[in-house]
């Protein structure tokens, strides 16, 4: 049964009922639109449209309801057009007629934007602290590593030494934005449409600031044409879930990247890699490749939901319907994800010799320009005997460090402590700024990290 059929004298075509229903997906707002029902019943009370009686025999009905959703007892019905025709036509079941009052003076459309706003309220928090987990783990790793040395790169070409801890916290800072950003939506997501009716709004006498307060949003939407057509809140989700993905997909490609053999820094629990059918030496990093490949479709999600909003006539129109799938999506997608990558950070076996030994001592010819710069040289023309060194090692074969004293003199102010400067790890402790990669200055960072997860 539809809450509509009073104007039609037929039936839906049973292919266009299959377009037209939403229960398949939008059954997922079950216990928010319990929620709203019964806020909305006691708007209802205070404007008198219901008598206390009235009043109680609906919440008591909205309460099993919620309850029978809770057990999984609740039965769908295939002629259930949306979860708000489901949840009216079991309260009718159990209430009998005094039910066909509580859908007075609102309209599906202020419902479900209610509906979906209280689901987003519900979840944020729940990716949130999926993302604290991640962090949690990138932090843990990184306190054990402030001095394991790596290559830093950049073009992925070997840049200069940095840390392990420097370089699994590059990948916390990234995740906290996300985390601001998912926060700071709340306060978009908490206004309130209900009360708004269709479109023009409610004719009776409902007391809209009560019922903010009492579904725990901040304000009632103050344009009810607005207020049932603005899916800014799934559009921005959905971009804040796009960039974490992102964000999750580069921490994959690296991942995947110093997994194989070539690099051999990490290499993958059991537990979070998988084999090969063919191939029996196989161990693949198939779930990073998941995450890497999943933010594609992240990234669609959110394209698709602003090409859905493009060029709407307002006020509420059908193609809305589509805000939830990928909204849905999105966040499984993501609470799927961020578990996985924080297991298999947490399980990898770390090779720090492996990341030691891929850095020669070329990657110190900044420091190598440094250490001239310190005896007064120009930084200008300490580069070019910088990197005249690099050119006169490869053309000689050897490496850097290899160069005798009489070779460095011949190339610049270099004196027999030039040597001191090809020890990375000397070279890291140097870089001791805020921000930099000493160990120093890396605790700071994690300090700092650590405050902050435990703020929220
Ligand atoms: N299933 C609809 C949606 O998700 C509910 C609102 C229906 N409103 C309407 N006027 N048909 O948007």
């Amino acid at each position: 049964m539809t809450l509509w059929s009073g104007r039609f004298s037929g039936k839906l075509d049973a292919a266009a009922w299959l377009l037209n229903t939403s229960l398949p997906f939008d059954q997922r707002l079950a216990a928010q639109d319990v929620r709203g029902s019964i806020a909305w019943a006691g708007g209802l009370l205070q404007a008198g449209v219901l008598s206390q009686a009235e009043h109680a025999a609906i919440v008591t009905g909205l309460n099993q309801i919620a309850a029978e959703l809770a057990q999984n007892t609740f039965t769908f019905h295939e002629s259930d057009e949306d979860i708000h025709t489901a949840v009216e036509r079991r309260l009718g079941e159990l209430i009998g007629s005094t039910a066909g009052k509580l859908h007075t003076g609102r309209s599906r459309n202020d419902q479900v934007a209610t509906d979906f706003r209280l689901w987003m309220l519900d979840s944020l928090p729940l990716l949130v602290q999926a993302v604290t987990g991640l962090q949690s783990t990138l932090v843990a790793l990184a306190e054990q590593h402030t001095e394991t040395l790596m290559p830093g790169y950049t073009h992925l070409q070997r840049a200069q030494p940095i840390t392990l801890a420097h370089w699994l916290m590059s990948h916390f800072w990234p995740l906290q934005r996300d985390k601001d950003r998912l926060t700071d939506l709340r306060d978009r997501v908490a206004v309130l449409p209900l009360g708004c009716g269709a479109l023009a709004g409610t004719a009776f006498e409902i007391d809209r600031e009560t019922l903010t307060m009492a579904l725990g949003f901040d304000a009632p939407a103050p344009n009810s044409l607005d207020a049932v057509s603005d899916r800014d809140f799934a559009a921005e989700f959905l971009f804040c879930a796009a960039l974490l993905g992102v964000h999750l997909s580069k921490l994959s490609e690296q991942m995947v990247l110093f997994t194989t053999p070539e690099f051999g820094f990490f290499e993958l629990a059991d537990a979070y890699s998988t084999g090969s059918s063919l191939m029996p030496q196989k161990k693949n990093p198939d779930l990073f490749e998941l995450a890497r490949g999943k933010t594609g479709t992240l990234i669609g999600l959110l394209t698709g939901l602003l090409a859905t909003l493009k060029g709407l006539p307002s006020t509420y129109d059908k193609d809305l319907q589509e805000d939830k799938v990928p909204v849905f999506q999105a966040f499984d997608t993501l609470t799927l994800i961020l578990p996985v990558l924080a297991g298999a950070l947490e399980t990898m076996t770390i090779h720090p010799q492996k990341m030691s030994a891929a850095i020669d001592s070329a990657m110190l010819a900044t420091d190598l320009a440094d250490y001239l710069v310190r005896k007064g040289v120009p930084f200008r023309e300490a580069h070019a005997a910088a990197g005249k060194s690099v050119r006169v090692a490869a053309e000689k074969g050897v490496s850097l460090d290899e160069l005798s004293l009489n070779e460095w003199q011949a190339i610049g102010r270099f004196e027999s402590d030039v040597y001191q400067v090809f020890d990375p790890l000397e070279s890291i402790k140097r870089r001791n700024a805020t921000g930099g990669t000493s160990p120093d200055s890396v605790k700071k960072q994690i300090a700092k990290a650590k405050e902050v997860i435990s703020h929220q």
